[in-house]
């Protein structure tokens, strides 16, 4: 059973992202949330390419006052076939909000390299880490391949991703983060870990609304609440037929809220099938629920979302974040 995070005993995460205007939000709340310690951020080819992703973490760091934290680019493209970018960060990655040119570096040491060197010494240590994955899954595929070892010291893998009772964001199927690399996913769900998915069926119960962006009002120019205020205001899809309301869905967020506030979710086990052959279906997650394969159950999928407590502990601690900087 995974240890309730708390603000006397932070929980060590890694934050795999391609950030990207969600991710931004879900590591600036892990920022300010005393219950998590982010001991590095991982990039990875997704929403923008690799540079562009590593670039805007550092610069989101440096937003957040915490450059102390260090970022590792990852894989700068998908396992099999060509890289996907996402459709609504723009070439930048983080929409309209203009961030200073950052002044610290990428780390050389490669992301993957990095996740094993932390949890060589967790092993150590005897502690585990959590992995969080706002992106595709390519950093952590190639880890299960290269250090199979080191998967005891993950307590869990959290991961935005997947489209099972609602159909894809990118496709017919499947959801951004499958798609662009279906292969890693398919390694990831297969290598036994303890997995939390957050998949569209969740995050489109979380949309902004007018009401819920009033909530990150009143940051100081150049504040993260200002950011995340910013960002919000120019996430809406205008697409009620697809979203149920014109706001936009909180992707990326709620796998760090997830973590502090489990309570908001709740989750079904199944059995969860990536495909990786079909051209129609291409990067689509196919969930058991009913134990029809014979096949273990191998992840937690979030079906329902407590969306205002959501955006409610979004705002206090980004809004915090801003406080103490
Ligand atoms: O489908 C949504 C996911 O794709 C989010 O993680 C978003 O940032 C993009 O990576
Ligand atoms: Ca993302």
């Amino acid at each position: 059973m995974t240890a309730a995070a708390s603000p006397t005993n932070p929980k060590p995460v890694i934050i795999d992202c391609d950030p990207g205007v969600d991710d931004t939000l879900a590591i600036l709340f892990a920022l300010g949330s005393p219950e998590l310690d982010v001991k590095a951020i991982t990039t990875v080819c997704g929403n923008v390419p690799l540079e562009v992703c590593t670039k805007n973490a550092l610069k989101v760091l440096e937003l957040a006052g915490r450059s102390d934290i260090p970022v590792h680019p990852g894989c700068d493209r998908p396992m099999i076939g060509e890289p996907i970018f996402g459709k609504f960060h723009g070439a930048g990655g983080l929409g309209k909000l203009v961030l200073p040119a950052p002044v610290t570096k990428p780390q050389t040491l490669h992301a993957v390299e990095k996740m094993a060197e932390l949890l060589r010494a967790a092993k150590a240590d005897q502690m585990t880490l959590t992995i969080c994955t706002l992106g595709p899954m390519t950093n952590l595929a190639v880890l299960i391949k290269l250090y199979p070892d080191l998967l005891s010291a993950i307590d869990r893998v959290v991961s935005m991703g997947g489209a099972y009772r609602i159909a894809g964001n990118r496709t017919l199927t499947s959801e951004f983060n499958m798609l662009a690399d279906p292969h890693a996913a398919s390694i990831v769900y297969s290598a036994g870990l303890n997995y939390v998915a957050l998949p569209l069926d969740a995050t489109h119960q979380a949309m902004t609304s007018p009401e819920r962006i009033a909530w990150f009002r009143g940051g100081e120019p150049g504040s993260p609440l200002a950011a995340t205020h910013e960002l919000l205001s120019g996430w809406a899809r205008n697409d009620p037929k697809r979203y149920g309301s014109d706001g936009g869905p909180m992707h990326d967020p709620l796998v760090t809220v997830y973590l502090v506030a489990p309570q908001l979710f709740q989750s079904e086990l199944a059995h969860v099938f990536v495909e990786c052959d079909s051209k129609l279906c291409y990067g689509q997650t196919v969930a058991d629920w009913y134990e029809q394969s014979g096949e273990v159950p191998n992840a937690q999928i979030v079906q329902k979302v407590d969306a205002d407590g959501v955006f409610s502990i979004l705002s206090e601690r980004i809004r915090s974040l801003s406080q103490s900087g």
